[in-house]
């Protein structure tokens, strides 16, 4: 019988299995050792015979057999080797081996493959990480021991789950780091025990709730609160911290979400109750684009609760970022004017914002607004539609540009389009008009006078609507 030593992969395998197969050997005719396993007594030579099956030099492997097979190589059995090639030997004329359940192999199979699956799924809920900070900075450092080979098995959920720290596993078989800024997973030699790390910051939370904080997997309030009614938690002595680790759970989870994903968005932190209460409630705590560093405050929407017209504007100048309240500045007395003229009742209108947080340059005192990217305008329409879902106008009026493209698309063209009716799934009836600082900014006395009266005619336009409407 040929004897050949297969390193503890399933690459190494597949390698050995496809020169075996081509070579035509049938399983009992080779033996697939495996080379972490010592060969125990003496090995005595055997001569070895001419290879007797069939040569498969294309031979079929069906997926289904691959992506089991990878798991089945991951088991600590070592008579693996042989099974998984007698398996793939027997698939190139049995094809519906796989279906059939009650066969030794299939079963020896599935069992090994159960196994691993199920070390798997333990791997990825008990994994702790230690946050360990060197002169590299930070980096969190997990300990584990699985029952099998399992560390590339397991390696991409982690690296997707924790895309941006740099983390690593060790085990006493294998190794597997991750770069961050390469994106690189890399394997290594297992290490002895002791070289787990001891320091640990995060001890003390650790015992108190494990591993809440770095995994983001097993955070679920919702479920943890349902099996623990909080009147419980006081008597609990290590479950005091829980709310407010949860907390800090819940946002690390989320700001790691946002660095995570290419797109700057507000989505993780729009809360799923849309009411202007819990909106108001959970704004201030976004950080879905880069524009929340630098203002003072957030400016959330005003107005009826159940406004029947919603004007969104840009975003808060340099007076509603101080002060918190939308259109309260100098473009805000252009809009109310107009509005005043037109005998538009303010207590059925809500107003707010496409981009809730002022994005400015300072120059000396004065602080310069900036028109926001479109980057930042899709990064805020979550809490747009969640307003608008909460307040159900049944007009909406964008106020320039911005509004218009968060609401009507990016290649929206104002001039063009403005005061006519547009196709949207948003509200009932939706228009777009010039921004009443447009108006401010006007060349002169004439074009001044030119876009107030754009700005009061699409507001007479979506006004008359509300009043057909009701
Ligand atoms: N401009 C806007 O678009 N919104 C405000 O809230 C103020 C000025
Ligand atoms: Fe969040 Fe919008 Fe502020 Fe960006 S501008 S941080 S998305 S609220």
């Amino acid at each position: 019988m040929r004897r050949v030593e297969v390193a503890p992969t399933f690459e190494a395998w597949r390698e050995v299995a496809r020169e075996a197969l081509k070579d035509g050997y049938r399983p009992e005719e080779i033996n697939l050792a495996d080379a972490t396993v010592p060969v125990s007594g003496l090995l005595t030579l055997q001569a070895e015979d001419e290879p007797q099956g069939a040569m498969v030099a294309r031979p079929h492997v069906p997926k289904e057999f691959l992506e089991r097979a990878r798991s089945v190589a991951a088991h600590r059995e070592a008579r693996r080797w042989n099974l998984l090639y007698r398996v793939l030997w027997r698939l190139q004329s049995e094809r519906r081996l796989l279906r059939m359940e009650l066969d030794a192999d299939v079963a020896e199979f599935g069992r090994l493959e159960q196994q691993v699956r199920r070390d798997l799924h333990k791997m990825h809920a008990f994994v702790r990480f230690r946050r360990i900070v060197d002169e590299d900075g930070e980096q969190f450092v997990a300990w584990h021991e699985p029952d099998h080979r399992i560390v590339p098995l397991a390696a991409p959920f982690f690296a997707e789950r924790f895309a941006v720290m740099r983390w690593a596993i060790l085990t006493p078989d294998e190794c597997v780091s991750w770069r961050p800024e390469t994106k690189e997973l890399i394997f290594g030699p297992g290490v002895p025990r002791e070289t787990a790390p001891q320091a640990d910051e995060l001890e003390g939370l650790w015992r108190s709730y494990y591993g809440a904080i770095f995994n983001p997997a097993r955070v679920n309030p919702k479920a943890m609160r349902a099996e623990m009614p909080v009147r419980y938690w006081k008597n609990l002595p290590e479950l005091t911290q829980l709310p407010n680790l949860m907390q800090k759970a819940e946002s690390r989870v989320q700001s790691m979400m946002i660095r995570q994903s290419r797109q700057p968005t507000a989505a993780p932190f729009v809360p799923e109750e849309h009411t202007l209460t819990v909106l108001r409630e959970a704004l201030p705590r976004c950080e879905g684009c880069d524009l929340f560093r630098h203002a003072t405050q957030v400016v959330p929407g005003a107005g009826a609760a159940h406004a029947a017209l919603m004007l969104v504007g840009e975003q808060p100048g340099d007076q509603e970022d101080l002060q918190g309240e939308p259109f309260i500045g100098p473009a805000g007395a252009i809009l109310r004017r107009a509005m005043e003229e037109l005998g538009i009742d303010a207590e059925q209108v809500y107003v707010t914002n496409a981009v809730k947080h002022f994005k400015f340059v300072s120059r000396g005192k004065f602080r310069l607004h900036q028109n926001p990217k479109m980057s930042e305008i899709s990064a805020c329409r979550p809490w747009l539609l969640a307003e608008i879902d909460a307040v159900k106008p049944s007009v909406i009026l964008c106020l320039g540009a911005s509004a218009a493209k968060s609401l009507l698309g990016g290649t929206f063209a104002l001039m063009k389009q403005r005061g006519e009716p547009q196709e949207s799934t948003h509200a009932r009836h939706v228009y777009a008009t010039v921004h009443p600082s447009a108006v401010l900014r006007g060349a002169d006395e004439e074009g001044r006078a030119q876009l107030y009266a754009y700005l009061k005619a699409d507001l007479a336009t979506a006004w008359a609507q509300v009043l057909k409407c009701e």
